[in-house]
């Protein structure tokens, strides 16, 4: 039979996938085939790096639940870089892995002919937590998609093409994401892209204003203003109180669509279930992902004003997009689940609540440590660290991934190490976080005094 082979090989697989009482020398031929995998199918830049690869043996995960992360030898991990925001709820949350467990006894994937009702409750319960009247939903399967659906919504509704977007904003690397964001590094291999993009400082809303103005004057139309609340990948950097509220003043003044990226800053993350509702200000379009899903399912999405839904649109309603995936049964089931668990244990509440000791913590660490640490920075539960330079960060980063603690600085950027960890901490974890950086940073002064590390910035 052909792939024989192939079928015995993934009989193993399978195996491991079922049952996890691996002997040791199963572990060992795990991480070693999983390190020549990833080397030779996927990318050996992947092993490099990693901070997983850092210490004296390569860590392969296993399992997670809470704030932890276990590796395949039980080394366990006190997560702070959270998927980047994934699991604000906590991983591998049971709650919510009932509730898809009970989907995925009846039916996984949509028939894409049928109704599917959880796809229509959830749209309606976003629209029950989302601010002022967005209301119309569209779901897909991740943040750049979101993103995608948000830009061409603006476009088909307001008959306009230009876009203005922020200086080191973050939107995803899909060709219309990564048009939008503003990161050189990330753009330069593939421009020219969506050209009716113009990028302004983020922090300023005199530069929406203006940006828009002269657009028009010579002759194009901003279809819609896309910005992050706080800004994540830029190392979360919180605009000035009032910022969002200018914007949309701009924004109403010149008729143009403005178009908030949640898919960091909402579902609780900032302290509220969306960050813009801190300054209770209302946008067009609104994206949403990452912790959307709960941390079990990938799903992510749009909402908007009602009146963005053009007749074209309802027409032909599969004119913005028709994902094969988004907004399946098993994702909708998780991201109701998700929703349900928020309201109930007030995870908004408990990222404020929790993000406020840790920050405590992280603002003492820069008292002790002035000489390494240059800021400390956020709000609720999406703070960071800034050091003076990347070398100290990722000494750092790598000093408490040894100890049990795991951060967002990599080998390629640890200038600022970004803290996202579940709203399920407790003040033991919060202590356990903040003694490990510590010692890690005990560490990084010896290297850096050593002239080990680099100087910039000083
Ligand atoms: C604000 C924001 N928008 C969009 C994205 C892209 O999401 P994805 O990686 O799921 O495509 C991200 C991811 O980090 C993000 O933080």
């Amino acid at each position: 039979m052909p792939y024989e082979k192939v079928g015995q090989e993934l009989d193993r697989v399978i195996g491991y996938i079922k049952t996890r009482n691996y002997t040791d020398k199963e572990k060992d031929l795990i991480t070693k085939e999983t390190i020549q995998n990833i080397e030779t199918y996927i990318n050996p830049g992947w092993l490099k790096y990693r901070k997983s690869m850092s210490t004296n043996h390569a860590v392969v995960e296993s399992r997670d639940y809470g704030n932890y992360i276990e590796g395949l030898y039980g080394e366990k991990f006190v997560d702070c870089f959270g998927g980047f925001g994934i699991f604000t709820c906590g991983h591998h949350n049971s709650e919510i892995i009932d509730v898809v467990k009970s989907q995925l006894d009846f039916q996984a994937l949509h028939s894409q002919e049928l109704l599917d009702p959880f796809r229509g409750y959830l749209a309606k319960a976003v629209a029950d937590i989302t601010p002022g009247d967005l209301q119309k939903c569209f779901f897909t399967n991740g943040g750049a998609e979101a993103v995608e659906m948000a830009l061409k919504l603006a476009r088909i509704a307001t008959g306009a093409s230009y876009f203005v977007s922020m200086v080191n904003g973050f939107h995803g690397k899909s060709m219309g994401a990564i048009s939008v964001t503003g990161k050189a590094s990330y753009r330069i291999p593939y421009l020219p892209m969506v050209q009716q993009v113009d990028h302004v400082g983020f922090g300023r809303s005199e530069e929406i204003d203006k940006a828009i103005r002269e657009r028009y004057a010579v002759g194009g139309k901003v279809a819609a203003v896309i910005l992050e609340p706080i800004q994540g990948e830029a190392g979360v950097i919180v605009p000035p109180a009032g910022y969002l509220r200018e914007v949309r003043e701009i924004c109403d003044k010149n008729r143009v669509l403005l178009i908030f990226d949640e898919i960091q800053t909402g579902m609780g993350r900032t302290g509220t279930f969306w960050r813009c509702q801190a300054e209770d200000v209302t946008p067009d379009i609104m994206t949403f992902g990452k912790a959307f899903g709960g941390g079990v399912m990938p799903i992510t999405g749009i909402i908007c004003r009602p009146s963005l839904w053009v007749k074209e649109l309802v027409d032909n309603p599969f004119l913005l997009g028709s994902p094969t995936f988004g907004g399946n049964p098993l994702a909708c089931s998780a991201a109701i689940a998700t929703i349900k668990y928020m309201i109930d244990h007030d995870v908004p509440g408990q990222c404020r609540e929790k993000g406020a000791k840790l920050k405590a913590e992280l603002l003492s660490l820069k008292e002790r440590f002035p000489d390494l640490i240059q800021d400390v920075r956020g709000v609720g539960l999406m703070l960071a660290v800034e050091f003076f330079n990347s070398e100290i960060g990722y000494e750092t980063a790598k000093g408490m991934f040894s100890r049990g603690v795991m951060t967002a600085g990599t080998l390629l950027n640890a200038k600022c190490i970004r803290f996202e960890p579940a709203s399920v901490l407790t003040d033991e974890i919060i202590g356990i976080i903040t003694s490990r950086m510590g010692e890690a940073l005990e560490d990084a002064r010896k290297k850096y005094a050593a002239g080990q590390l680099g100087d910039e910035g000083h």
